[in-house]
């Protein structure tokens, strides 16, 4: 497995690879790996010659320096999961290099996907995620990147930014792995202490409870939602930040429930900020 800090090194050898005509699949991160990212890592194995993974804690997508700077770093630990997942080379850039002069004014946006859950309650977060990774695609000039659909949101913008800016690459979405309670797997879990472990579930419970609401036929949105508030308001360590019902194609809000849904939450538990999310079709 190569391990490289230097953007030239790296886009020599992916170019190389290109060359030799092998196919090339990325995941990028920012580190403190666990089984959800282990997952996307073998995916791509699966699916093209080479895979590559990026690993940098991007300061741009972060609205609070406090989150930024109690993010978990484990690199030693996560170059053994990347080893052991199938990963070809590992692309560890510093600040300085992602950001020579500090971070550019420029604001990359997708408006349309960016008018609620995470990108109101975390403003200016979505405008570092496209930063970082339009920075992250030059160097990286993969077939096909892989996301996660935890950060559900996310992976929508990041689809819909490589579509219209043109960039030659696939997005593959995977779908979330979690705990065998239930939990989605994050780096964030780690902060996570004593009795706050179990009231996290609430957060799967919840739209457990709405995705089954939904199945049985319930069309009012406003109707599951309730039930699922009351879910989350159960605890009283939980700050819910958001709890939506949403197109999951469109992100746009549904009077009528129809079609493929999104139930996404964010929730405070003490200093921590989980997010999950569940999708249900329904015809
Ligand atoms: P990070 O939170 O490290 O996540 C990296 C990738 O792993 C993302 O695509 C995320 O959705 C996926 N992932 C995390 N937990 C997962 C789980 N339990 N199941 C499935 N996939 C999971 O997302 C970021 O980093 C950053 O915003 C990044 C895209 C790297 C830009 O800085």
């Amino acid at each position: 497995m190569i391990v490289s800090k230097d953007p030239n090194e790296v886009r020599d050898q992916i170019l190389s690879w290109k060359s030799e005509k092998l196919s090339v699949g990325f995941a990028p991160t920012m580190g403190f790996l666990h089984e959800g990212h282990a997952n996307l890592f073998v995916r791509s194995a699966g699916e093209n010659s080479k895979t590559v993974v990026s690993i940098f804690v991007n300061p741009a997508q972060f609205n609070d320096p406090e989150d930024y700077l109690k993010y978990p770093i484990n690199t030693e630990g996560d170059l053994e999961i990347c080893k052991s997942s199938k990963v070809d080379l590992v692309y560890l850039p510093d600040k300085d290099t992602m950001y020579p002069g500090g971070i550019p004014e420029v604001e990359l946006r997708i408006p349309h996907l960016m008018k609620n859950l995470d990108a109101t309650t975390r403003p200016g977060h979505f405008e570092g995620v496209l930063l970082v990774l339009s920075r992250l695609f030059h160097t990286i000039p993969a077939d096909r990147s892989y996301f996660g659909k935890k950060d559900y949101q996310q992976y929508l913008v990041v689809k819909e930014f490589v579509k219209v800016l043109g960039f030659p690459m696939e997005i593959i979405g995977v779908d979330t792995v979690r705990s065998a309670e239930g939990l989605a797997l994050s780096s964030r879990n780690a902060r996570l202490i004593g009795q706050e472990k179990e009231e996290a579930l609430l957060l799967i419970r919840a739209l457990r409870l709405g995705e089954s609401l939904i199945r049985q036929g319930e069309k009012d949105p406003s109707e599951v939602l309730t039930v699922m508030r009351d879910v989350l308001d159960s605890s009283s360590k939980i700050q819910t930040d958001y709890l939506e019902i949403l197109d999951a194609n469109t992100l746009e809000e549904l009077p009528i429930l129809k079609g493929e849904i999104l139930l996404a939450v964010a929730a405070f538990l003490g200093q921590v900020r989980l997010i999950d999310n569940l999708t249900v079709k329904v015809s």
